[in-house]
């Protein structure tokens, strides 16, 4: 049986269809221009045809390049002879119908179409920045022409996708076609109507005119948000080729600034970090056929500001969500706090005020158990005490239908002990949002023993319905995202008794991409909380290393943002971080007290004490089998923590300094500073066959 042509043409009297069918989203794979040149060809030369449409199959018209393909030397169709070359010699005009996502490539060929029409539904943009690219294939020529500088330099420097009603008023479609239209019907209806208009509108001919100050303007307005990247910038480069030269040489300028970044570390990272969040989503080792529930009516226990959070992202993603507090009170202060935070979006522009108001209207606060009997999922999201948690989950079971899933916000108890306190624990598992949780992407999944599989997928899809990205994590202290963390957080402050000060740590780590520093992120979430965690542990185990700075600091009621004071000092009603000497002398002091030599450490030896430890930790995880795959450790540390994504992930930016330094530099440490830094066996392993750390799976 020979396979289905990757792209075909069918004639529908006078015009000719080309379909590109090469699954799921039609990106640019191999074969794909070629066909599309061909049918273009066909077409042109078929004197019966008088005008063509361009689609796809499946579920989208074309998501764009294959991205598998960048970085490997693949060969590509030379400037000249690419689709949009051939589409623009076209004697005949092309109509692009899309449905789905046109994006990057897609979007590219369809500028070089004479017309695009779209269905309500379909979503365009050019999100090579994202990984770490510029659009190549004529884009940042066409874009500009088409839609004016300024709506380029947005979408071409931000990647975002359009929605097509945006599409059309941006001037990017010709129509939006009424919902429920058959786009096939439509679009060769379009192309009768438009077959004999001369001379064809090509992007190409028109003109981009753009005031010179807006490029500078635009470098500006990113400089904080895009250090360290080189990829927006080229991107801001090519549109301003579009404005200042012919198209043809335009054409070229984009090129050589593609060809500056393909192969560089921060495309690298991002094209890792764009396929590590498409596999995190997959579970190996679950029944294929398992299918997750599709939940409709969530409940949220507890009103506090994670409960809070959690209520508004499913609010946020169109489900209607009750939420209980134990008290009226705290209810009530809960809801204040939601709507103080949609006005805060709505003050700052990032949301309407109407739908802030629909989005208000979906959260519902009830009174009590009664009231949520007939919902068919809860996130219980009360104090993170086994205590307190219990009694919770024991009233849960008793008054939920049989079929409710009962799921709980928690950051570090024990699931399995939690599960059961339930008679239902196959249907009991962890769902770990971060805070602020309706801003972090990242939601773990927690896995206890008993969960079953449809347990577990349905609350990894329950992430992805309410926009997060989902990692599963085994049932271990901290899970995956905050034990693999712990050591950075531990070491943080050693560095300080060695002789570092807050203020250094956080600008080697701001200068590595985070958006802030661990102190001053800390001082944010409260020093407090911390404090417990640590008591718990040191309760537990007697070799727990203690880290007497930041008790000491917490002792003085220096809980951080919350009391003015925390490692940095704050003016009243301002959260910008001023180091403070008094810190510094307690610093002092208690190093004197250990009896900790003090010394100058190089940026380079503060980052490397601080990730090189969770590096470590990560494998350790992995060695128990308490992750899938190290490329989850890394989806979770960009979701979870900041990491900064042109950067991969912890793992695969350890893979940038090789598996075999940093053994060797934790075995060195090791000897230096004892148990704390001793190597695991996986890392061990993997140093000793060379293998990268981002292949490192569970017993590896
Ligand atoms: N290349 C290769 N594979 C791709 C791909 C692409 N451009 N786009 C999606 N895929 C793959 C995914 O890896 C996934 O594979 P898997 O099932 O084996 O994990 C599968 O297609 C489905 O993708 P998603 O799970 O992401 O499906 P969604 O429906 O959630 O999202 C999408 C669809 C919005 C199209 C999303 O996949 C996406 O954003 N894709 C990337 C789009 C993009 O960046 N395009 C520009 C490419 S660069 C370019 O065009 C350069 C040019 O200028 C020269």
């Amino acid at each position: 049986m020979s396979e289905a042509p990757v792209v075909r043409l069918e004639k529908e009297g006078d015009v000719g269809v080309i379909i590109v069918n090469y699954p799921p989203v039609n990106a640019l794979g191999p074969g794909v221009s070629e066909g599309i040149i061909d049918c273009l060809n066909q077409a042109n030369a078929d004197p019966s045809i008088k005008a063509m449409v361009l689609m796809g199959d499946g579920r989208s018209f074309i998501a764009g390049a294959d991205i598998r393909g960048f970085g490997t030397g693949r060969k590509r169709l030379p400037i000249g002879s690419r689709t949009y070359d051939v589409l623009d010699a076209s004697t005949k005009p092309v109509v692009a119908a899309i449905h789905g996502y046109a994006l990057g490539g897609g979007l590219e060929n369809a500028m070089a179409c004479h017309y695009r029409i779209a269905v309500p539904s379909a979503k365009v943009g050019l999100p090579e920045v994202l990984i770490g690219i510029l659009p190549g294939g004529g884009g940042t020529q066409r874009l500009p022409r088409l839609a004016g500088p300024e709506v380029a330099l947005d979408l071409i420097v931000s990647g975002r996708h359009v929605p097509a009603p945006e599409a059309k008023q941006l001037g990017i479609l010709d129509e939006v076609l009424p919902d429920g239209t058959d786009l096939r019907t439509a679009a060769i209806a379009y192309a009768r109507k438009i077959a004999d208009i001369r001379p064809l509108p090509r992007v190409r001919d028109k003109e981009a005119k753009a005031d010179p100050a807006i490029f500078d303007a635009k470098r500006k307005s990113i400089a904080r948000r895009a250090r360290n990247q080189k990829a927006p910038y080229n991107c801001i480069a090519a549109v301003e080729a579009a404005c200042t030269l012919p198209f043809d040489e335009g054409i070229q300028r984009e090129q050589a600034l593609f060809a500056e970044l393909e192969n560089a570390d921060e495309a690298k990272a991002l094209r890792y970090a764009f396929f590590a969040e498409r596999e995190v989503a997959k579970l190996p080792d679950l029944p294929a056929d398992v299918r997750p529930y599709d939940f409709q009516r969530p409940a949220v226990i507890g009103a506090g500001t994670m409960g809070g959070g959690i209520a508004m992202s499913f609010a946020d993603f169109g489900y209607d969500v009750k939420i209980m507090d134990a008290s009226a009170e705290s209810l009530n202060r809960g809801m204040d706090r939601i709507r103080t935070n949609y006005a805060t979006s709505v003050k700052r522009g990032s949301l309407a005020q109407d739908e802030m108001e629909r989005r208000l209207a979906r959260i519902h606060p009830v009174a009590g158990y009664d009231d949520i009997k007939d919902c068919d999922v809860v996130v219980e999201a009360v104090f993170e005490r086994m205590d307190v948690k219990k009694p919770v989950f024991a009233k849960l079971d008793e008054v939920m239908g049989p079929d409710a899933f009962l799921f709980s916000n928690t950051s570090a108890l024990d699931m399995d002990e939690l599960a059961d306190v339930t008679k239902r624990p196959e249907k009991v598992a962890g769902t770990h949002f971060f805070s602020p949780a309706n801003v972090m992407k990242l939601l773990e999944v927690v896995r206890p023993a008993k969960a079953s599989p449809e347990t577990l997928a349905t609350a990894m899809a329950l992430g992805r319905k309410i926009g997060k990205i989902s990692a599963m994590a085994g049932n271990t202290d901290g899970f995956v995202a905050n034990r693999s963390r712990a050591p950075f957080n531990s070491e943080m402050v050693i560095l300080l008794e060695e002789g570092c000060l807050p203020e250094q740590v956080d600008k080697v780590m701001v200068d590595f991409g985070y958006p802030m520093g661990p102190f001053a992120v800390g001082d944010l979430a409260g020093l407090d909380i911390g404090a417990e965690g640590r008591k718990r542990r040191a309760a537990a185990n007697p070799n727990y290393r203690k880290l007497p700075i930041a008790d000491k600091l917490v002792e003085m009621g220096r809980y951080g943002q919350k009391t003015g004071a925390g490692w940095y000092r704050y003016e009243k009603g301002d959260r910008t971080p001023h180091p403070d000497p008094e810190v510094a002398a307690i610093i002092k002091q208690v190093a004197a007290e250990m009896g900790v030599p003090q010394r100058q450490f190089t940026d380079e030896e503060i980052l490397r004490r601080l990730l090189f430890s969770s590096v470590n930790e990560a494998c350790r995880i992995l060695e128990e089998g308490k992750a899938y795959r190290a490329s989850d450790v890394d989806v979770m540390w960009l979701h979870g923590f900041g990491f900064p994504r042109y950067r991969g992930g912890l793992m695969f930016w350890a893979d940038g300094i090789g598996v075999r330094n940093v053994y060797n530099q934790i075995a060195a440490w090791h000897q230096q500073y004892g148990e704390r830094w001793a190597p695991s066996k996986l890392l061990r392993d993997l140093a000793e066959t060379n293998t990268p750390l981002r292949e490192a799976r569970p017993g590896s």
